[in-house]
């Protein structure tokens, strides 16, 4: 997302000095607008309404989409997206990348048991490999949901390939995609560990 306020929050979370409060301020004013520009596509529907003056027709989102943080990181995005979506519900998905395997182990999956129909908001700030968005999204398509949207701050080459070879029935919104992962799989030039940068490390 090539837009000046999105490349300057992004930059106050790439910065190394930036403290956690900062970064997750940035990071919430920033996934205020990936989710805005992803709610473009988003089908609306009429309905009539009356102004103070005379009847007319509003708009509202026709089938609006369950919401997936993907814990830790994607915590941070939370409540931004629900603030944009008040319709929305939210499910949850916990992962953790091994850090030597580099596979996601998945520690939490809250979620409704029949997704179609209903279209999912994917919240996760990092793609690097691809191999924890690859797995919640299986984790969608397996109870059916045919619409996934994924939002994230940075991508890596490696994870949009990855993801676009998975022939899962998603998109990708996201705010950069950088150069290239280095030998522990961070994306470079990245922002580090997006989970430490808002909560510290564990
Ligand atoms: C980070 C990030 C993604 C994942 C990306 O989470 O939030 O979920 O790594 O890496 P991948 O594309 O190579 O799978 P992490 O597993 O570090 O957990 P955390 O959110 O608890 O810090
Ligand atoms: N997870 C992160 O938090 N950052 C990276 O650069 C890669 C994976």
């Amino acid at each position: 997302m090539n837009h000046p306020l999105a490349q300057s929050r992004l930059t106050a979370m790439r910065e190394v000095g930036t403290e956690p409060g900062s970064f997750r301020a940035a990071l919430h004013e920033l996934t205020t607008m990936l989710v805005y520009e992803a709610a473009r596509a988003f089908p609306i529907e009429q309905y009539p309404i009356e102004t103070p003056v005379a009847p007319t027709h509003g708009t509202r989102l026709a089938n609006p989409p369950l919401l997936v943080p993907v814990l830790r990181a994607g915590l941070g995005m939370a409540d931004s997206a629900l603030a944009l979506l008040p319709e929305s519900s939210m499910g949850f998905v916990g992962l953790a990348r091994d850090e030597e395997t580099f596979e996601p182990r998945a520690y939490l999956e809250s979620l409704p048991a029949d997704l179609s129909g209903i279209p999912v908001l994917v919240l996760d700030p990092m793609l690097a490999t691809g191999g924890s968005l690859e797995h919640c999204c299986r984790l969608l398509a397996d109870r059916g949901c045919t619409d996934i949207t994924v939002i994230c701050v940075l991508a890596a080459p490696e994870g949009v390939a990855r993801l676009e070879r998975s022939g899962l029935p998603l998109r990708l919104v996201t705010a950069s995609i950088d150069d290239e992962l280095n030998n522990k799989k961070y994306i470079v030039p990245g922002l580090g560990d997006a989970g430490d940068r808002q909560f510290g490390g564990m």
